[in-house]
């Protein structure tokens, strides 16, 4: 029998460098984005399996259109001992412990996606998924936010959670749970799902309106409780620190919970805050080479860079402009064209950050990327970096290279994507997947049992974690498929959350360049 401890914690790469830019025939591009791969990837597919994974992950009671099947109600006394109904929202990874802070994230992130992606997602037939997928979350963080400054943070502890190999319905591992409040202050949490609610409010504004003013409300709170009470939720909440400690601090966070609420609510207050705080909170100063759960950094900046064409923002030039470079900084870095300080990458491509779990950072910096180019293409500009002028078509194709190596266009000819093409991880590091079915089995499955009969097994996990996008190949393309591997062959839900808009910017591409290509025939036949 295997104690599996893992340590999510890792450092923070960044340089002090600041850099510039500017100012861009479609169909050629498309052209040649598409028929520079030989593999055209079925991104449909991709964005509705990406969407059945945070199905599997959901803890609580499942409701009756529950489409992932092998999952069964979880975690149903959770908050019981502290007097509160902490029923619901998101495992993290593959085990059991509701972690708050990479769940905003998650939450955050689906939200973006949704925002700036919307019309590709609603013409993929998705938006209903999607939406499930954040309400999910913020279902949750509205039962966890109990009183204006409370906000409870964890449920389950790591250490106890990670000594049983066990199926979420048959738990029996701590289920104690652990807040921040006045006196146990977690702003970078606190900012954080202030950042999660308010995009969400975004999210339901137009179907759901009640339910956006109620998440509006809280993100408000939050955010006026994490900016009044400052420090860093894993010095209030020790048994986090293994798991989640916040490195980067709570400073990042609180500018990105304010640019939020900025962007959900236009209130002067919230973008005041954005620039009055950017010198001294580092927003104009980081200049960062990773966006995760922990540094939110250039997923900032990236924001704050869209307001400096606007003319009401036209005072506060200067500050954006700083923003502006350290966002560019960033794309730059994963194009590899700043002045030496850039992402590394594999020999096949693939940008690589570190060892554990490194997909994480890929498909943040697609994302990223994605929504830069079309910032780009919209202001009819181009990026300026050190080692040249890039138009926002290249920064796309490097961003559709980085899903494409996902999908499977690597020298493995896997998919890291779970379930997805001919080729996938078949043994992903999961408790629930790892583990026959619930509703097939009830038999319980005890603490200690699941290591030897299901965690030591040989073969397949008897369940596909579809959607699933897991940690990834080593820095030369390698990957061992194991479960005991869990650097590699473990997901996270704040990998896949990204990737919802990403893939479905690409499929409306796919789906364009048809289009073209049928019409060309068509000409051409006549
Ligand atoms: C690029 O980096 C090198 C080495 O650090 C430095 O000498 C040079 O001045 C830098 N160039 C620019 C334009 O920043
Ligand atoms: C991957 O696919 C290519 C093209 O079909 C093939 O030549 C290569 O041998 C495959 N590699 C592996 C590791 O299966």
């Amino acid at each position: 029998m295997e104690k599996v401890r893992k340590q999510k914690k890792h450092h923070v790469a960044a340089f002090k460098t600041p850099r510039f830019m500017h100012q861009c025939c479609f169909f050629l591009f498309l052209f040649t984005l598409l028929a520079t791969t030989t593999q055209a990837f079925d991104y449909a597919d991709a964005l509705s399996k990406s969407l059945l994974y945070f199905e599997a992950q959901r803890s609580g009671r499942l409701p009756y259109n529950q489409r992932v099947t092998w999952r069964d109600h979880s975690g149903l006394t959770d908050g019981l001992e502290q007097g509160v109904d902490l029923v619901g929202g998101y495992y993290d990874a593959g085990d059991h412990v509701k972690f708050g802070l990479p769940m905003a994230f998650t939450v955050t992130m689906l939200s973006w996606g949704a925002i700036d992606f919307w019309e590709q997602i609603a013409d993929a037939g998705e938006l209903e998924h999607t939406m499930e997928a954040i309400k999910w979350g913020t279902d949750y963080f509205i039962k966890a936010h109990t009183s204006p400054n409370v906000l409870w943070a964890e449920v389950g502890d790591g250490d106890t959670d990670h000594y049983c190999w066990q199926r979420a319905e048959d738990m029996t591992t701590s289920r104690q749970a652990f807040k921040i409040d006045e006196s146990n202050p977690g702003s970078d949490l606190a900012g954080e799902t202030a950042a999660a609610m308010a995009a969400a409010s975004i999210v339901f504004k137009k179907t759901n309106p009640h339910y956006s003013h109620l998440l509006l409300h809280h993100a408000q709170q939050l955010f006026e409780f994490g900016d009044k009470y400052r420090g860093k939720y894993d010095a209030s909440i020790g048994v986090v620190k293994k798991y989640y400690a916040s490195v980067s601090g709570y400073m990042d966070e609180l500018l990105w919970g304010a640019m939020w609420l900025y962007k959900a609510t236009d209130k002067e207050e919230y973008f005041e805050y954005v620039i009055s705080t950017a010198h001294s909170f580092g927003g104009t100063g980081w200049a960062m080479t990773e966006f995760s759960w922990d540094v939110k950094y250039a997923g900032l900046q990236v924001l704050a860079s869209k307001f400096l064409m606007e003319e009401k923002h036209k005072k506060h030039v200067n500050i954006l402009k700083k923003y502006r470079s350290k966002a560019e900084f960033y794309i730059c870095s994963c194009l590899n064209k700043n002045n030496g300080s850039n992402v590394a990458r594999t020999p096949a491509g693939l940008l690589y950050v570190r060892q554990w779990n490194n997909m994480q950072y890929v498909s943040t910096a697609a994302f990223l990327l994605t929504v830069y180019s079309d910032f780009l293409q919209s202001k009819n500009q181009k990026l300026n970096c050190h080692d040249g002028i890039v138009s926002h078509e290249e920064i796309l194709s490097f961003a559709k290279s980085q899903v494409d190596y996902i999908l499977g266009l690597n020298p493995l000819n896997m998919s890291y994507l779970v379930g997805f093409g001919p080729r996938y991880p078949k043994m992903v590091h999961h408790r629930g997947a790892s583990i026959v079915p619930y509703r097939e089995s009830k038999g319980f499955i005890g603490c200690t049992q699941g290591y030897d009969n299901w965690y030591s097994m040989q073969g397949p996990n008897p369940n596909v974690l579809v959607g699933a996008l897991v940690g990834g190949p080593d820095h030369e393309d390698n990957f061992e498929d194991q479960r005991n591997n869990y650097v590699q062959t473990e997901a996270c839900t704040y990998n896949t959350a990204p990737l919802v808009g990403a893939f479905a910017k690409f499929l409306q591409l796919e789906n364009k360049m048809l289009v073209h290509d049928s019409d060309s025939l068509q000409v051409a036949s006549f």
